[in-house]
């Protein structure tokens, strides 16, 4: 099968290989660039088509964005400049790239990766997948359909949205121990698992590189593990999402 180059867009780097969506994996080394400041799209869309170049990439394409994608149109950007809003990315990345492209959410495209390659794999029933990093992000599975959209990151812990108290950047941010951001990362799992009894909780993100240190921690009914792809899990599921639709 012909590949698809995936793109993360992320708070703090925009990634890219060519994946074989076949075998889940790149086929080449993957190129990061920062994320400019303020990540405005006029911004954005430049470093996508630098990307876009670097891999002399004339095949699909597709790509993540860290907010609500509805059918194509932004609809929040938390982490990224508001101009983003109501920005019909289909067509403005499309345009940026001269390339047909595919955009969905993040941790959507993530999940898609780990059910399909990873941690989720053959996993039926609820599947919950939150990647802890600049903003927290979610993708549900239910017998291996994913419901899109999903923002469990800013559900409310304590009067405080959840992202501003359990992910890597409030670790780092308020210098918390690890100790000290378990138990945060506790709590909000306690309250997603009162709200949807997953069978299976997975969690993504660069965290999930060190998941030895606030897995032991948690205290949930549900099985938690982290993501097996792990950084690489945004350019597989973006280039998935792609290769899906156009079949
Ligand atoms: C956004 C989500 C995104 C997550 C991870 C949140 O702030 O609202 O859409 O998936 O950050 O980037």
């Amino acid at each position: 099968m012909a590949g698809v180059l995936g793109i993360d867009i992320g708070g703090t780097g925009i990634k890219a290989a060519p994946v074989d969506v076949a075998e889940g994996r790149l086929t080449a080394d993957r190129l990061k660039l920062p994320t400019p400041r303020p990540a405005a799209p006029d911004a954005v869309a430049p470093i996508v088509r630098q990307l876009v170049d670097h891999f002399e990439w004339d095949g699909q394409i597709g790509i993540t964005f860290p907010g609500v994608v509805a059918a194509g149109t932004i609809r929040t950007a938390a982490n990224l400049d508001s101009g983003w809003i109501g920005i019909d990315a289909h067509e403005f990345l499309g345009a940026a790239t001269g390339r047909t492209v595919t955009v969905l959410n993040d941790a959507d495209a993530a999940g898609i990766a780990e059910m399909r390659f990873g941690a989720g794999r053959g996993q039926p029933g609820t599947v919950l997948l939150l990647t802890l990093g600049t903003g927290i992000g979610s993708a549900l599975f239910y017998n291996g359909v994913l419901v899109p959209n999903t923002e469990f990151g800013h559900i409310e812990i304590n009067g405080k949205d959840a992202e501003e108290r359990a992910s890597e950047r409030a670790r780092e941010e308020q210098d918390l121990s690890w100790g000290k951001w378990a138990s945060h990362v506790d709590t909000y799992l306690d309250k997603m698992e009162a709200l949807l009894s997953p069978d299976l909780i997975i969690i993504g993100g660069g965290i999930s590189r060190k998941s030895g240190k606030f897995l032991p921690r948690l205290t949930l009914r549900a099985r938690v593990v982290p993501a097996s792809l792990q950084n690489e899990a945004g350019i597989v599921g973006a280039a998935m999402a792609a290769a899906a639709v156009s079949g």
